[in-house]
């Protein structure tokens, strides 16, 4: 059995686009058969940028409900909070002892903010060094990752290395998987959804707030309802095609280039998909607002056995430096 872990940063909600593009993607390799599966919500990464207690606490709170409410499930996946397991900080500087200056000071995380260095806090600096606990900790084999998360893991292998090299086998070197921007979904505006371009679908907003969004931000051009339409390069289209079936999409294609239907048509089918294929996941991510405690109790459930795994490696890595 591998042990696949990876780190989900809680920025908020989660919107369409990284529910279709990660959450629904991780929650199916999380509940393979022979996958060992740890999740966690970086919560301590977050304090790099969030300062304010009730954001912090809310934003965990809404990915982990998300989560829950997507189909992760948490008696096959050691699902917790960074935070709570403390044997995290302290195998995190035991790493940054080991790790150069000069290699960390290349860290994209940090290099990307190095032109304004006044906003750029000592925990965003060893920002990698965390990951790299977070990874090391639970001996994981495979680290789901995007792109952008590439460097890190690499740092990861080149800490533990150095460690193991001088200490003995101390470590798992990790794998990364590289997740593929399979499908690149669109946000209202036509490019690519994201909170940071404010042109998010929430799919757990009520259906009204759904309605109105859809119908004020989703980009369409002025051809007259009467005339044909040309669906792939209609935002709303492309969005429709990705949660409905090929049978449903194909009819909606048929009927936006016969022309008599217009843009105001699709984005009232738009909504009502929504609605409907998600459904089930509203009705858990309600019941979770409804029954916070739910989540707690699951989060902390998964934060007991992953202390148990963060304990044994902490206690090999102690013994290893002559701590005990
Ligand atoms: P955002 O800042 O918009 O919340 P992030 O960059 O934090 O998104 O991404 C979180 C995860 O969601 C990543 O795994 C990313 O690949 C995925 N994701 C975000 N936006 C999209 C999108 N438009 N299409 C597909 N996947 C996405
Ligand atoms: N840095 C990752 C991101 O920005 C989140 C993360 C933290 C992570 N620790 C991790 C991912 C460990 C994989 C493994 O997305």
């Amino acid at each position: 059995m591998a042990r696949i872990l990876t780190g989900i940063q809680s920025t908020g909600r989660p919107h369409l686009g990284n529910i279709l593009g990660a959450i629904k993607p991780a929650v199916a390799l999380a509940n393979e058969a022979n996958n060992d599966s740890f999740l966690f919500i970086a919560d301590l990464h977050s304090l790099t940028q969030i300062k304010d207690k009730v954001t912090l606490k809310n934003n965990t709170f809404q990915v982990a409900a998300t989560w829950l409410a997507c189909g992760l499930d948490p008696k096959k996946t050691t699902f917790y909070r960074q935070s709570d397991v403390t044997e995290c900080t302290e195998l995190a500087w035991y790493l940054n002892c080991f790790f150069p200056y000069q290699r960390l000071k290349l860290a994209h995380s940090f290099k990307d903010k190095s032109d304004r260095l006044e906003d750029v806090n000592s925990g965003l600096f060893a920002y990698p060094m965390l990951m790299a606990s977070d990874i090391l900790l639970y001996d994981a084999d495979f680290v789901p990752v995007g792109k952008d998360q590439l460097q890190h893991l690499e740092m990861t292998r080149d800490v533990a290395s150095r460690i193991n090299h001088k200490h003995g086998e101390i470590f798992v070197l990790p794998e990364p998987i590289l997740q593929q921007d399979a499908q690149f979904i669109l946000g209202t505006d036509g490019g690519k959804m994201s909170k940071s371009r404010n042109n998010t679908i929430d799919v757990f907003d009520d259906e009204n707030a759904i309605k109105k969004l859809i119908n004020k931000n989703i980009v369409t051009d002025n051809t007259p309802l009467e005339d044909p339409k040309n669906p792939d390069r209609a935002t709303v289209f492309q969005l429709y095609k990705l949660i409905a079936s090929n049978e449903e999409s194909k009819t909606m294609a048929e009927k936006l280039k016969a022309g008599g239907y217009g843009w105001g048509h699709a984005k009232k089918e738009l909504v009502e998909k929504i609605i409907s294929s998600f459904s089930e996941e509203r009705a858990k991510f309600e019941h979770y607002q409804n029954n916070p405690k739910e989540v707690e109790e699951v989060l902390m459930e998964g934060a007991q056995k992953a202390k148990k795994v963060a304990k044994a490696t902490l206690d090999r890595v102690r013994n290893s430096l002559g701590y005990n």
